[in-house]
């Protein structure tokens, strides 16, 4: 015998086996009640929703002189023997006539089904017409659909079935009666598994069907499918792994060592794993959203939390999880979780998300909140090489060139010459692009300065002004732990003692990023201005009225990925 596919086996044969779509089963269950059916039914949805399953079902208790009615709140069901339903079932009825809009698009196909709708059915009362994929009827044939529409023969009921209801023309929107599918939920397709693999006589983990459920994405015919292949795959027994490797998701292992990497500082091991399920074909929008729940999980076993039943993470999985918690701070795991969620919708929308997704990744990597030294030394040392003396980062470093002590190097980002050039002057830029590469969140203050005045051969002091407006920035970067690093750095490479002066000064001027700010707020407001005087968009507004929404700017394109 034949293996039937899952989706085929498990058609719903009655409205109480349809999972979700409440709504629209009520509704087209007391027309049939009531007698009052519509002559033009359209089902919208994605695929795999129910759409041709519930109009099938339709027919049959339409047409099932032996229908069972429950009563006021109850259901209403086929009886699934007579020859009306048989037929029905088997795809041989002459009066359920189910025609596939896509290869009949044409006006000669409509015109043929004028032609024998005209006649009554061979039995019963109602003749019903199911034409699925209606949106790729041509314009002449949805005009000749409209004249039947118009005047239809009074036995005659249509269900049309879209997945594109955008396409349809008006005139014929408006006269049928429209029902909206929804896409089920992952909870609903995990019930539906989970009843088909008892039926089946499969034992399967909760969690691998709560994957398949969300691998599915709402579609209940692809969740049966993706069931299909993990039986073929696994056999009679299903793990939350197999069915990782059976649908071709990424391997937690995977996850959990780009994660690993994220947290040990080590952005290289990392993107070399992204690389490699980059080049298997995996989504990268899957991958960042699988990272978020990771680092998710981590936040959550940071605090101290239980393992979740809602996550598909293994014992040994959560276990990892909590261990490479242990490596950051709290707060730095929050910034990476921040990181990673603005991430995701820029990964989505860019059209070279790999590079996107890898600079994110040394990103988080080198991700560092602004903590007291102290603080930090006690709160996640694990993994930053030996926890610093309070008092290391206070007194100049007599090696030169010495990065911040209480951290390895990151390694993906550029970093200066080792050896200095001592005799070089040291620049206000070459300071900037060092902090900006060891530590982004002080090279982020140090831009926020208005002036500076760099030590000279005459003078220790490296002097930074910031304006009123950025007296924040200021005192953060009078903070002890900050100005010894500035301090560190600039000592190591001038060797000798350099300190910093930091002011709030009135008479300073914009900062390098308030001038950026400004001058993108200026081009985003004259790009407004060109778009708003654009005839055009003068058209729309005085056909639709209303205010333009911020503008926004298309992404740019090029390139390899695009
Ligand atoms: N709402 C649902 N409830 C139960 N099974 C469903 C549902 N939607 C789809 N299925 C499953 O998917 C298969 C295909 O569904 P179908 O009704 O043809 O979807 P559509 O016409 O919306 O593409 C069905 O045979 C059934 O196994
Ligand atoms: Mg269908
Ligand atoms: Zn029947």
């Amino acid at each position: 015998m034949s293996y039937v596919v899952l989706a085929r086996k498990w058609r719903p044969a009655q409205f109480a086996d349809i999972v979700g779509q409440g709504n629209i089963v009520r509704t087209l269950m007391n027309a049939v009640k009531k007698g009052r059916i519509h002559q033009a039914h359209l089902f919208t949805g994605s695929r795999g929703i129910g759409k041709t399953s519930i109009a099938r079902i339709f027919a049959k208790v339409i047409r099932c002189p032996e229908a069972k009615d429950e009563g006021e709140n109850g259901g209403l069901s086929s009886c699934d023997h007579c020859a009306s339903c048989r037929e029905i079932a088997a795809g041989s009825s002459v009066d359920v006539i189910e025609i596939d809009g896509a290869s009949n698009n044409g006006v000669d196909a409509v015109r043929e089904i004028r032609e024998s709708a005209k006649y009554l059915p061979s039995s019963g009362s109602r003749k019903i017409y199911i034409i699925d994929e209606v949106h790729m009827l041509t314009t002449a044939a949805f005009n000749a659909l409209l004249k039947t529409l118009e005047e239809p023969p009074p036995h005659v009921i249509f269900v049309f079935a879209t997945t594109e209801p955008h396409k349809i023309p008006a005139t014929i929107l408006s006269r049928v009666q429209r029902f909206d599918f929804r896409r089920v939920t992952a909870a609903q397709v995990q019930e539906r598994l989970t009843q088909v693999t008892k039926a089946e006589g499969i034992a399967a983990d909760p969690g691998a069907l709560a994957l398949v459920g969300r691998a599915a994405e709402g579609s209940m015919r692809d969740a049966l499918s993706l069931l299909d292949q993990v039986i073929a795959f696994a056999g009679q027994t299903i793990t939350i792994e197999n069915v990782r490797e059976s649908i071709g998701l990424i391997q937690s292992q995977t996850l959990l060592g780009i994660l690993r990497g994220v947290l040990e500082r080590k952005p290289l091991p990392a993107l070399a794993l992204v690389e490699e399920a980059f080049q298997q074909g995996h989504d990268l929008r899957v991958l960042s959203r699988s990272l978020i729940e990771l680092v998710h999980a981590a936040i959550l076993a940071k605090v101290g939390a239980q393992r979740p039943s809602g996550l598909e993470l293994s014992a040994d999985e959560w276990d990892e999880i909590r261990s490479l918690s242990a490596l950051r701070p709290l707060e730095e795991l929050e910034l990476i979780f921040q990181a990673l969620h603005h991430g995701t919708d820029w990964i989505a929308r860019s059209p070279q998300p790999k590079i996107v997704l890898d600079v994110l990744l040394v990103k988080c990597a080198s991700a560092e909140a602004l903590v007291p030294v102290e603080k930090m030394a006690s709160a996640g040392s694990a993994g930053r090489g030996p926890a610093p003396s309070p008092v290391a980062a206070t007194i100049p470093v007599a090696e030169p060139m010495r990065s911040a002590p209480e951290r390895a190097a990151p390694e993906a980002v550029a970093t200066p010459p080792a050896v200095p050039n001592l005799s070089a002057p040291l620049s206000w830029e070459e300071m900037v692009r060092h902090f900006r590469a060891q530590r982004p969140r002080l090279a982020s203050l140090l831009e926020h300065a208005s002036s500076h005045r760099m030590p000279a051969a005459d003078s220790v002091e490296l002097e930074v002004r910031f304006n009123p407006d950025n007296s924040f920035k200021a005192e953060q970067l009078k903070q002890k732990d900050l100005a010894d690093e500035v301090n560190s750095f600039c000592t190591g490479r001038m060797g000798r003692t350099v300190r910093v002066a930091v002011h709030v000064d009135a008479s300073a001027g914009e900062s390098q990023a308030q001038v950026r700010e400004r001058e993108a707020r200026e081009r985003e407001e004259s790009a407004r201005r060109a778009i708003v005087q654009h005839p055009v968009v003068q058209e729309a507004r005085a056909l639709f009225g209303g205010e333009l929404g911020p503008v926004e700017r298309a992404a740019p394109m090029g390139g390899p990925g695009a």
